[in-house]
């Protein structure tokens, strides 16, 4: 029996195979979840991916960023599952001009929309979930170590750290509906969003050599392990927390 058996996950941020929400539903599947995904813009893409999974989902649209789509989630994903028992918030954005060592010149609109899709979207994606969630569950979102300032990262930095703040405050509001909100901080992986981040071949440089367990570039199904974990019975009373997926990186000095 799967650690996730009977149990009811959205996963939001499938965009290729490659991206860490892909495995986090997969491995959802494998577990004995049933699963419904969210896809933002080219939806036939995001519907064609899933069919890659072991089984093919629903796929409903979300853009973080439209309040109409909020509104109406839970009446969309109500339609395929009578509950939900897990979220996995897999979303990142930023615009160009916010990555990639321009942190002195970014303007506050760009920086607006980093924070708005990649740290506002954690809260509203779970507020959207609850009145699905009347019996407790599980919010899961994918974070990078906030705690220190990367090279190139700049204002998704920011927007990360702003994360591990809401996941915080999120796990203080939703504790008393049985609600636990945890990240997992994944080392760098090779998915579209990383790919988008000028100068990301720094991190693919010092990642493996820093890390004592050694890091696989490729292997999303890492962080996803911890993300189904989360999600499964076996961490009761942790919520607020940030668990490093990231080969010990976090934890080494220089
Ligand atoms: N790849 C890495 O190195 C790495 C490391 C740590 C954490 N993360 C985080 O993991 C999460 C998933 O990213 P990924 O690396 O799998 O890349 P990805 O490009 O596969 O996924 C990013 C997702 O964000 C979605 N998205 C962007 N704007 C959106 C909007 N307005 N509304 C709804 N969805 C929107 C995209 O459609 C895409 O599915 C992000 O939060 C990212 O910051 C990534």
């Amino acid at each position: 029996m799967g650690i996730l058996e009977g149990k009811r996950i959205l996963v939001t941020g499938v965009l290729t195979d490659a991206s860490i929400a892909f495995s986090v539903a997969k491995l959802a599947q494998e577990q004995g979840a049933t699963v419904v995904l969210t896809g933002f813009g080219r939806l036939s893409l995001v519907e064609r991916i899933a069919k890659r999974l072991p089984q093919t989902p629903p796929v409903i649209e979300l853009d973080v960023q439209n309040t109409e789509h909020l509104d109406t989630l839970a009446a969309r994903v109500g339609e395929h599952v009578d509950g939900l028992d897990g979220v996995v918030h897999s979303i990142g954005f930023a615009p160009q001009t916010a990555l990639g060592g321009n942190f002195l010149n970014t303007t506050w609109e760009d920086v607006a929309t980093a924070l708005h899709i990649s740290t506002f979207s954690y809260k509203s994606l779970a507020v959207a979930c609850l009145p699905l969630m009347k019996e407790g569950g599980s919010v899961v979102g994918l974070d990078f170590d906030a705690t220190k300032a990367w090279p190139v990262y700049d204002w998704m930095g920011v927007a990360k750290a702003g994360l591990e703040s809401a996941n915080r405050y999120l796990a203080r509001d939703l504790g008393k509906q049985g609600i636990r909100v945890n990240l997992v901080a994944a080392g760098p992986l090779r998915t579209m969003a990383a790919k988008s981040i000028p100068g990301f071949k720094e991190f693919e440089e010092a990642w493996p050599e820093k890390a004592p367990l050694g890091w696989d570039l490729s292997d999303t199904e890492v962080a996803a392990k911890a993300c189904v974990a989360l999600m499964s019975d076996w961490f009761p009373a942790t919520t607020g927390e940030i668990v490093h997926v990231d080969g010990g990186v976090h934890a080494m000095g220089v």
